[in-house]
C-alpha cells in the first residue's frame, strides 16, 4: 500500500465510470471494515478506506467526544481538515475523481463535517446514522452533491430531530438531499444496504 497520511486500503477501480467510494468506520472499526459493504453497494468503484487516529479506549475514531454524542468541536474541525487533505493526496497518488463518502455513525459525522468545512473534498456522501456535527458550521456551497442521510427512528445515540436538523442544513446549503428514517435502531438493517444500492446506482450514471 502506498504510504499516505493515513493508514489505509486502497482497491483500484474494475468500473472506473463509477465514482470511487471514500469509507469511513464507525468506533471501533478500522479500515478494513466497510470494504465489503462497498463493493457491494457500488460493484467495480475504486474504494479508499481510511482508519481514524483518534483512539478511545482503544478503539480507532476519525475525531474526539467529550461523552457520546457530544463532540469536541475543535478536534472535529481538525480532523475534518486533515482528511480532506489526505484525500487530497490519495486522489493524486491514485490519479482519482473526487469520491462519494460512505460512512457510519462516527465516519458518518466526519463525512457530514467534511461536507461543511471542505465541501471540494467529496463529491457526495451516504451518511448512515449521522448527526449534526457541530453546531456552527460555516455555510457552503453543496450545490450539485447528493446526500442519502438514513437515519433509525429508534436509534438511542442520536435523537430524531438532530439527525432532521443535519438533512435541513445539508439542503439549505444546496445540496440533494434523500432522508429516509427506518424502523430501527443504531445499527444497521437490510434496508440500509437496498437503499444505498439503489441511490449508488442512481448516482453511477
Ligand atoms: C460519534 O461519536 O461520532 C457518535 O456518537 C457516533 C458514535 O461513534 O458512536
Amino acid at each position: 500500500m502506498t504510504e499516505l497520511s493515513f493508514i489505509h486500503r486502497f482497491e483500484p477501480a474494475t468500473a472506473p465510470e463509477r465514482p470511487p467510494l471514500l469509507l469511513l468506520h464507525g468506533t471501533g472499526g478500522d479500515e478494513n471494515d466497510l470494504l465489503a459493504l462497498g463493493r457491494m453497494v457500488s460493484p467495480g468503484s475504486a474504494l479508499l478506506s481510511p482508519r481514524g487516529k483518534i483512539l478511545e479506549n482503544g478503539m480507532p475514531r476519525f475525531f474526539r467526544r467529550l461523552a457520546e454524542g457530544v463532540f469536541d468541536e475543535e478536534d472535529v474541525r481538525f480532523r475534518a481538515n486533515e482528511l480532506a487533505d489526505f484525500v487530497a493526496e490519495a486522489r493524486a497518488a491514485y490519479g482519482l475523481a473526487a469520491p462519494v463518502a460512505l460512512g457510519f455513525s462516527n465516519g458518518a459525522n466526519i463525512a457530514a463535517a467534511m461536507l461543511m468545512l471542505r465541501p471540494e473534498a467529496l463529491a457526495g456522501a451516504a451518511l448512515l446514522r449521522a448527526m449534526v456535527p457541530l453546531q456552527d458550521a460555516p455555510q457552503t456551497d453543496l450545490a450539485g452533491k447528493g446526500v442519502l442521510l438514513v437515519s433509525g427512528a429508534m436509534d438511542p445515540i442520536i435523537p430524531e430531530d438532530n439527525a432532521g436538523r443535519l438533512a435541513t442544513l445539508l439542503a439549505s446549503s444546496g445540496a440533494q438531499v434523500r432522508h429516509e428514517v427506518l424502523p430501527t435502531g443504531h445499527g444497521l438493517s437490510q434496508t440500509d444496504l437496498q437503499l444505498l444500492v439503489k441511490w449508488f446506482a442512481e448516482i453511477g450514471t
